[in-house]
């Protein structure tokens, strides 16, 4: 119960929130995200499941905020278990080592301006291209992957672009009255935002669909 907690609450909820922190600083970034939505799903019911496949845009902005913003500095610890050679490296049978998170996701090798929250970068081939939130390459971590990567990826993908969708569907999003931008400072104790996410949401859907019980 506690492995699902932290990996279905927490992971989702720290992808949703950096990235709406980071859109609502780069506002014509969630106004197409709210695009897509709209014209994939409308606004006469709430994002489902099925609706997923389609919703490249916002899987894109789920997998930056993945990206530049893990959850953790780094993979749960790992240990091999015979002689190896990764990338011209030897690591010996019995070494323990750890994957920085931050360390692949803002390589400047990899990533054309690695600090900044660029969705566009996951989609190659436009809207049409098929955006998933798992990354076997391991440019940057989200599920890992091998032998002990997350088992969850099915539900765990469901649940980051549900709620993120819905967020954005739902509410039309400002940063607060007395603030210009949102404070995209990280925390000096992890990687999380410094000052909790505050902003304001406007309903934008009927307002039945806020109090129907069977979405
Ligand atoms: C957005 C959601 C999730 C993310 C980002 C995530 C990410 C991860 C990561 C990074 C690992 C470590 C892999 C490694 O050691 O290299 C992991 C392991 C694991 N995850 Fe997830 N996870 C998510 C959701 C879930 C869900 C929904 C479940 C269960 C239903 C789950 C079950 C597990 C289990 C059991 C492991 C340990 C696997 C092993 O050590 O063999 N995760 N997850």
């Amino acid at each position: 119960m506690q492995e699902l907690m932290l990996e279905t609450v927490d992971n989702p909820a720290n992808v949703a929130e950096w990235a709406m922190a980071e859109m609502l600083n780069k506002p014509e970034i969630l106004q197409k995200a709210c695009q897509e939505i709209d014209s994939v799903v409308g606004k006469e019911r709430w994002v489902q499941e099925a609706d997923i496949p389609k919703l490249n845009y916002i899987k894109a902005c789920a997998r930056e905020a993945f990206r530049l913003h893990p959850i953790a500095p780094f993979n749960v610890p790992h240990v091999s278990i015979a002689d190896a050679t990764v990338a011209g490296y030897v690591i010996p049978k019995g070494s323990h080592f750890l994957l920085s998170r931050a360390g692949l996701g803002r390589n400047p090798k990899v990533w054309d301006e690695p600090l900044e929250f660029k969705p566009g970068r996951h989609l190659k081939d436009g809207l049409s291209d098929k955006v998933d939130l798992t990354e076997p390459e391991l440019r940057f971590i989200s599920f890992s992957t091998g032998r002990r990567g997350c088992i969850g990826v099915a539900l765990g993908t469901e649940m980051t672009a549900m709620l993120f969708a819905r967020l954005i569907q739902g509410f039309k999003w400002n940063v607060p009255p007395n603030e210009s931008k949102i404070d995209l400072s990280e925390s000096e104790d992890d990687l999380f935002l410094a000052k909790p996410l505050h902003a304001l949401a406007k309903p934008r859907l009927p307002a039945a669909l806020y109090t129907q019980l069977d979405y």
